[in-house]
C-alpha cells in the first residue's frame, strides 16, 4: 500500500503535478479518518468496483471547510496510524493523505462547484449547518480533481450529503460514478459514526433511541404520524430533536398530496445529547401505501 501526500517534488508544472497518476481511474472512498467498520464496507465495496484491476484510493483529510465555528473540528479524532493499519488490512492500495496546503494551496482558488438544490432547500442540514454542504463540495470536487476517479463511494449514514454528491456529479462533471452503500450499524441498530466515540456508557444506551426512532416510523402509514412518532421517541430518551422527518428520497423535500405515491420515502434524523449530534436515516416504508398520497 503507497501512501502519498500530494507534495510531488517532480514536474510541478507537467501533467501529473501532485504525483497522484497512480491514482487516476481509481475507486474512492473519501473520508476524514477515524475509520471503523462503516468506512471499511466503503473499501468493501470499492474493491468490488475495482475487480478490473483499477486502484483502491482512500483520502484521508479532515477539511476545515466543511466545520461551522462553533463544530469540533479541531477535536475531531484523528488515528492515522491506525487508519493506516485497518486500510492495509482491507488490501487499499493507495491512502490520499494530504497536508491543507495540498488540497488549498495559497496560489489556487478552489472553488465551491455550484450548490444543488438538495444542498440548499430541504431545510435539514443544510438549515442547522449553514455552510457545510459548501465545504463539502468543495473538498470532494478538489478531490475528484487531484485523484480523477472513475467511481466515488459514499455512505448512506449521511444521507443529504450523499444526494448533494450525486447530484453534483449528475451532469457527468469529472466523469465519477457514485456508488452509495448502505448504513453499518453495531448489533444494537446504532448507525456506526467516528462521533460515537464522543459518547459515554450513559449516552450510548441512550443514543440507540435514534434507530428506535426509524423502526417506529414505519409502523405508520401517514408521514405526519410517522413525523410524529420519532420526536416523541427522541424526546422521551432524553433527546432534543433537530429534526425528525419523511420526505422524498431524491430530493429530501416534503412529500405532497400531489406528489407520485410510487416515489420513495425516506425518514431522516437529527438530535443532540448535550453538546453531542447524532444523525441517522433510513427507508420510510411506510410510504408503500401512505394514506392520503394518492
Ligand atoms: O463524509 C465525510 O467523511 C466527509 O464529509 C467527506 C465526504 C470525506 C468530505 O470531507
Amino acid at each position: 500500500m503507497r501512501v502519498l501526500n500530494g507534495q510531488s517534488e517532480v514536474d510541478r508544472g507537467g501533467p501529473d503535478p501532485n504525483g497522484l497518476g497512480a491514482c487516476y481511474g481509481c475507486a474512492f472512498v473519501p473520508t476524514m479518518g477515524a475509520l471503523h467498520d462503516g468506512h471499511m464496507a466503503l473499501v468493501r465495496r470499492a474493491r468490488e468496483l475495482s475487480s478490473d484491476g483499477t486502484p483502491v484510493v482512500v483520502s484521508i483529510f479532515v477539511n476545515p471547510t466543511q466545520f461551522g465555528p462553533r463544530e469540533d473540528f479541531s477535536r475531531y479524532p484523528r488515528t492515522l496510524e491506525a487508519d493506516l493499519e485497518r486500510c492495509r488490512s482491507a488490501g487499499v492500495d493507495v491512502v490520499f493523505a494530504p497536508p491543507a496546503e495540498v488540497v488549498y494551496p495559497s496560489d489556487i482558488t478552489v472553488m465551491a462547484p455550484p450548490l444543488p438544490l438538495v444542498a440548499t432547500e430541504p431545510g435539514l442540514e443544510d438549515r442547522i449547518r449553514p455552510g457545510h454542504f459548501a465545504g463539502v463540495c468543495q473538498v470532494v470536487s478538489r478531490l475528484f480533481d487531484l485523484l480523477r476517479p472513475r467511481w466515488a463511494v459514499f455512505g448512506e449514514k449521511d444521507y443529504q450529503q450523499l444526494r448533494v454528491i450525486e447530484a453534483m456529479t449528475g451532469n457527468g462533471a469529472w466523469g465519477v460514478r457514485i456508488a452509495p452503500v448502505a448504513t453499518v450499524r453495531e448489533p444494537d441498530g446504532l448507525a456506526m459514526s467516528s462521533r460515537n466515540r464522543y459518547l459515554d456508557t450513559a449516552r450510548r444506551t441512550r443514543a440507540t433511541a435514534l434507530f428506535a426512532a426509524l423502526a417506529r416510523a414505519n409502523e405508520h402509514d401517514r408521514p405526519d404520524a410517522a413525523e410524529e412518532v420519532m420526536r416523541r421517541t427522541l424526546a422521551e430518551w432524553g433527546l432534543a430533536v433537530e429534526y425528525a422527518v419523511v420526505r422524498d428520497a431524491e430530493t429530501l423535500m416534503p412529500l405532497t398530496s400531489e406528489g407520485v405515491p410510487s416515489r420513495r420515502a425516506r425518514s431522516l434524523l437529527a438530535a443532540r445529547l448535550g453538546e453531542i449530534r447524532l444523525i441517522d436515516n433510513a427507508p420510510w416504508v411506510g410510504s408503500r401505501t401512505p394514506a392520503g398520497l394518492d
